[in-house]
Formats: C-alpha cells, sequence, structure tokens
C-alpha cells in the first residue's frame, strides 16, 4: 500500500511565555482532524505537541506536497489561532506569516516532513520533533545512525546495509542542495554537515534501492520572513528496521546530548534534551532545547502507537548530562559560545548600538 507521511506543525501560540501547548489548542486540532479523517481526506492521525509546537502527524494516500493536505493543515493551525487568540496565548500564530493560503505550506511558517513509500511487510516509524532549536540540529544524530558504525553496527554487519545511505543537503541559506554518499563521501560531507547553522539534512535514501528512509523539516522561519519570528523547531521522520537502521540505533545518538542553537531569544547554544511528551515544556531560560521521539507502527496506513521512545531510564543519563551541560553553559552569561555569534542570533541590538555609538570608534593606528 503507497502512503504519504506528513509531518506539518507550527508555533500557533506558546502557554505559559514559549514553553508549552495549550490542551484546548490541542483539542482544537484534534477536532478538526478528526473531520478530516471522517472525511475520507486522511487515513489517520496523530495530534502531539513539543513544547510550543503543535505537530500534525497524518497518513494519506494524496502524496507529498498536495494543496488539500496542506490547505486542511494551514486550516487547522489558523483555526488553532483563533483558540489561542480568544485565550490571549503568548505569540497566538506566530508562524502563520502568510494571510491567505497559497497552495503549499512550505515558505509560509509552518514547518513540514513528508515522505510517500510503500508500506513494508513490518512498518516501523521514529518522528522526532523538537522545540527551541533548528533543523541543522539532525545533522549529527543523522550522520551517527546513517553514517557511523560506531553507532549503528549494522552498516557493518548487516548484508542489507553495507553499502550505506545517501545524503541530501540543503544550504539553508542559498538555498542549494547536493547529495553525498557514505561511506565514501563521508570527508567532504562533513565538511557541511558540522556547520548546521547553513548545511541541513534533507533526506536520507538507502543506496541499493534508492528508498526513502528520513526526512526532515529545512525551513528556515528567520529567513523566510526576513526578520526574527522564532526558532524552525524542526521535525524529522525516520523509517527503521530490515534494511534500515535499528529503532535502537535510530535512537542512540540522543544519549548524546549535543550542542545546538535555538535557546533564549533563539539566539544561544544549549544541549539538547531528550525526553518524553509530558516533559517537552522548555522552562529554564526557555530551555534547554527539547527533542520528543514518537514510534509508531504502520498498519495499513494506520498509525499503531504512538510508544513515547524517550520514556525510558535509559535517557535518564542523557537528561542528567543536559542539566550539567546546561549548568556550565549559562555560567558563560551573555559570552560566546554560550550566545550565539553575532551574525546568527535571532535577537539583536547591534545596528542600534552601532548607531549611537558608531562615531566613537576611532581607527587604531599604531
Ligand atoms: C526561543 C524562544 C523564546 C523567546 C523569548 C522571548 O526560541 O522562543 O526564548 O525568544 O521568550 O520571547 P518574546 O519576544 O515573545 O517575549
Ligand atoms: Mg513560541
Ligand atoms: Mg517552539
Amino acid at each position: 500500500m503507497k502512503i504519504t507521511l506528513s509531518v506539518i506543525k507550527a508555533d500557533v501560540g506558546g502557554y505559559v511565555g514559549h514553553s508549552s501547548t495549550h490542551p484546548e489548542v490541542l483539542a482544537k486540532a484534534q477536532e478538526l482532524l478528526e473531520k478530516a479523517k471522517n472525511d475520507g481526506l486522511l487515513v489517520d492521525f496523530h495530534v502531539t505537541r513539543c513544547g510550543d509546537d503543535l505537530q500534525l502527524i497524518m497518513i494519506h494516500q494524496q502524496g507529498e506536497n498536495n494543496d488539500r493536505i496542506h490547505k486542511m493543515a494551514w486550516d487547522t493551525f489558523m483555526e488553532c489561532t483563533q483558540v489561542a487568540k480568544k485565550l490571549k496565548l503568548h505569540g497566538a500564530g506566530q508562524d502563520m506569516l502568510a494571510d491567505a493560503f497559497s497552495g503549499n505550506v512550505k515558505g509560509m511558517g509552518p514547518g513540514v516532513a513528508e515522505m510517500e513509500f510503500n508500506e513494508r511487510e513490518s512498518e516501523p516509524v521514529v518522528i522526532f520533533m523538537a522545540d527551541k532549536t533548528s533543523a541543522g540540529a539532525w545533522n549529527k544524530p543523522l550522520y551517527k545512525i546513517f553514517a557511523d558504525p560506531f553507532n549503528t553496527i549494522g552498516l557493518v554487519i548487516a548484508e542489507n546495509m553495507h553499502n550505506g545511505f545517501s545524503f541530501e543537503l540543503h544550504d539553508v541559506k542559498k538555498a542549494k542542495k547536493i547529495v553525498l554518499n557514505a561511506p565514501e563521501d563521508i570527508y567532504d560531507m562533513l565538511v557541511f554537515m558540522g556547520a548546521p547553522s547553513r548545511f541541513a539534512v534533507k533526506a536520507v535514501r538507502h543506496r541499493d534501492t534508492g528508498e526513502i528512509v528520513s526526512v526532515s523539516s529545512t525551513q528556515r522561519l528567520s529567513h523566510i520572513a526576513g526578520r526574527y519570528v522564532g526558532k524552525d523547531d524542526p521535525v524529522c521522520i525516520v523509517r527503521c528496521q530490515g534494511q534500515f537502521p535499528a529503532v535502537g540505533e535510530v535512537l542512540e545518538p540522543f544519549t548524546h546530548p549535543h550542542l545546538v542553537a535555538g535557546w533564549m531569544r533563539g539566539s544561544h547554544h544549549g544541549p539538547l534534551m531528550p525526553c518524553p511528551v509530558a516533559q517537552a515544556n522548555p522552562s529554564r531560560f526557555d530551555g534547554p532545547p527539547r527533542v520528543i521521539a514518537l514510534g509508531f507502527q504502520l498498519a495499513n496506513g494506520k498509525l499503531i502507537g504512538p510508544r513515547d521512545m524517550f520514556d525510558d531510564p535509559a535517557f535518564d543519563h542523557a537528561r542528567a548530562q543536559s542539566n550539567q551541560i546546561a549548568d556550565y553553559m549559562r555560567a558563560h552569561g551573555p559570552f560566546e559560545p554560550h550566545r550565539l555569534h553575532l551574525e546568527e542570533m535571532e535577537y539583536t541590538t547591534l545596528p542600534a548600538v552601532m548607531k549611537k555609538l558608531g562615531s566613537r570608534f576611532e581607527e587604531i593606528k599604531d
């Protein structure tokens, strides 16, 4: 059975501040997607949230970039924005950057990850959703999952993945893309992937079959809007098992809470803390950044699940380590590398301060 898995997300208003999502917003989304399912547009769906981001996980048979699916998601976010406005939630409608829908939610504010594929005999998928960070946050885990045998032993000892995976990298600032192959291109690949503020992995494919295995959202809201309107807070879909990495190989990279950009005012680095959905309410200094992972088995397009994959004591150590790293980073206060590089900050007073003090700068002559 050929199906499309679409994850479309937006911040339509935070509760309280930017820390979480109000239950009434979730209930409205649930109601509208239920209607879309009854109308036959969706095969199945799951509504969730990570921090202040509303997440619509949808299965349908309309293919990728489908205007009916995108319009329904857009309309859902707009109606949820009305709920957020009624409750005066913080930043109500903050990701709804266009006044009217124009065929595709890409470039309009919401984040999108979609893949169309033939459902296998067993089709386990893990959907990662993050808050207070940007799409480049997936680079390191995706490298570990699909190119690092110290993480994914299947690359070495499983014949059906021994030929590796190809990575589609997007230059999010120049709107260009390149496909590189692991293992032979890994040194070149890491030149780009190691710079997550500019390059993000959009898709990963199984080289022997060309099958899609992972897709991420790579929209950069700040570039779309031309000004700061919030971090992308990205999502990433990963198909697992068989010719793809096992669920455990897919989750393993998140035991290392790597530093990502996007904490407080989208202007600080902090550790990416893996946590269950119930704990994805970034509150300390509006963070630290969170990632949740929902696992599903697909059955003829039905989402069997979710299992809350980070709701496991095996990730307690990563959470404790995240808190230690958070203390260490916070102690830097307004100094880099806790604070982002001047050009990368989403909030900046630099132009105003320069305007005020520019004339007081003197040439250094000696
Ligand atoms: C970070 C984030 C928050 C806000 C901060 C200020 O991605 O969303 O840290 O940037 O709380 O928010 P405003 O400007 O809405 O008061
Ligand atoms: Mg917000
Ligand atoms: Mg958010």
